[in-house]
């Protein structure tokens, strides 16, 4: 881990973080009663705090090789924890359940940033609540600086723009109408459906949360925003799918290809055309656009294209996998001089090499499974303090996980797609495989899944076994992986790994 610059207002950033209740403006017509973050610069350059809207937490930017110290303070009816999304951090800096806060409590977060440059991100994570406190609105963004990335001249200032996608359910006051606990009810196709009011009345919490919580409007930045005013020059648009359970297929409206420069993780080795890309709940990507090219008259948006996300739910308004617009933009006149291109090379990323694990040749399978009422992982759901033998590591190693999505004790063989996110590091993808039955509705996704750079979150698909490269460097401890569908997660498709030192 590089050390820290010299002692001075440099050397660290600190902040003040607090869980809140609120309430925010996140369309027309009443505000939200929300949960959220508020924050305070304590120490750090300006930037280094950006406050949030009032639903999204503040943005929080530090530079490699700096410390962050968060001093929170829980002012929520119940407990929380906050967890660094994709961040290298000890384990008991890393929002794990076990940790929680408990309301009027504080806890000091604290730990050396060393990760690449990229787009992070932070959020509430509980024991069976995550789901509930993210939705009401306890995340924010993480971007972290470093020399590489720096060295790029990509575009910056207010051309350099985060976009956080979550898509959300609101009865006619405005209040967010999100799943009750409790069993029963609800039935095989209560996937977070909503009545035709949007009150959800008549259905059951218990069935409809595990299924997942799907919403039918989309936010943008904690708005439902018709459309985002842009300059004809150069932009990077880092896209965070900040939704509890729904997948996007990313497009630009006039079918021209998406360029994309970093993943979960950083910067590509270098930028990479996509007719589309697929982004699971927590996955980001960053993509490098000229608005530039656009011509004057025409109108351009950022839609999510269709899909089959394998099991279909009707009666939903916008059901997983359908086609809408996500985010207009309105082209604003000048800017700087014609269309250029991004820097073709972006950073060093060697190949992965699937050799260095100490079970090359024998991946350790983690099959996704369905039981009663619960989701797990080979069978078992989460357990506080538990790992099983083959979620035990060790410190310094490398493992071939696979993550297999086939629907293992599913009813009715149902089967949906799962973005499994693994705490504490950063992975690689190595290779994809998918059954024939799910070939047809593969076929019009795999374009769009960009599993080149490092990753934290992987999108795995109905049918699918994907394999990934997982090192154990920095931390010994206990952390968590699970699939990063919120309601998955806290319907148990969660599970602890034990890095032993
Ligand atoms: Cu962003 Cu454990 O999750």
């Amino acid at each position: 881990a590089p050390a820290a610059k010299a002692a001075g207002p440099t050397a660290g950033v600190h902040v003040e973080l607090r869980a809140v209740r609120g309430r925010a403006s996140l369309r027309p017509g009443n505000t939200t009663a929300v949960w959220r973050y508020e924050g305070k610069l304590l120490q750090g350059e300006a930037e280094s705090l950006q406050a949030g809207d009032g639903y999204l937490g503040p943005t929080i930017r530090v530079r490699r090789g700096q410390r962050l110290r968060v001093e929170f303070t829980n002012d929520l009816p119940e407990p929380t924890t906050i967890h660094w999304h994709g961040l290298h951090v000890p384990d008991d800096m890393d929002g794990h359940p076990r940790h929680a806060v408990a309301p009027g409590q504080r806890f000091v977060y604290e730990f050396p940033v060393v990760n690449r440059a990229g787009t992070y991100w932070y959020h509430a994570h509980p024991h069976g609540r995550t789901g509930f406190q993210v939705y009401h609105g306890l995340a924010g963004l993480l971007l972290i600086s470093d020399d590489e990335e720096q060295a790029l001249s990509l575009p910056g200032g207010a051309q350099d723009v985060a976009l956080v996608l979550q898509d959300r359910n609101f009865d006619r006051d405005n209040r967010f109408v999100y799943p009750s606990g409790g069993m029963g009810g609800g039935g095989m196709m209560g996937r977070g459906m909503m009545g035709r009011d949007g009150t959800g009345s008549g259905m059951g919490g218990g069935m409809a949360r595990m299924m997942g919580v799907l919403g039918e409007k989309i936010l943008v930045n904690g708005r439902q925003l018709p459309s985002l005013g842009v300059e004809r020059r150069p932009y990077r648009l880092r896209l965070v799918n900040g939704s509890n359970t729904r997948s996007y297929k990313l497009a630009w409206s006039d079918g021209s290809p998406l360029t994309v420069l970093a993943t979960d993780g950083g910067l590509l080795a270098a930028s990479q055309e996509r007719p589309y890309v697929m982004l699971g709940p927590a996955e980001r990507v960053e993509v490098w656009v000229d608005f530039a090219r656009w011509p004057a008259s025409g109108e351009l948006a950022l839609h999510s294209l269709e899909f089959d996300p394998g099991m279909s739910m009707g009666g939903l308004a916008l059901p997983d996998g359908a086609r809408f617009p996500v985010l207009a933009f309105d082209l604003r006149s000048a800017g700087a001089a014609g269309a250029v291109q991004p820097p073709r090379q972006l950073s060093q990323l060697p190949a992965p090499q699937p050799g260095m694990a100490v079970n090359a040749d024998r991946p350790k399978v983690f099959d996704l499974t369905m039981g009663m009422m619960t989701w797990g992982v080979n069978g078992r759901s989460f357990e506080m303090l538990e790992a099983s033998s083959e979620e035990t590591v060790k410190l310094g190693t490398h493992e071939v996980w696979e993550f297999r999505n086939e629907g293992r004790g599913a009813m009715m063989g149902m089967v949906m797609p799962h973005s499994m996110h693994i705490h504490g590091l950063q992975f690689r993808v190595l290779e994809r495989e998918v059954s024939s039955r799910f070939a047809p509705a593969y076929r019009a996704v795999q374009a769009g899944l960009v599993d080149d750079g490092w990753k934290d979150t992987v999108l795995v698909m109905p049918g699918e076994r994907v394999r990934v490269l997982v090192g154990f460097h920095d931390y010994p401890g206990l952390f968590i992986y699970h699939c990063h569908m919120l309601e998955h997660e806290d319907s148990g498709l969660m599970r602890n790994y034990l890095v032993k030192a």
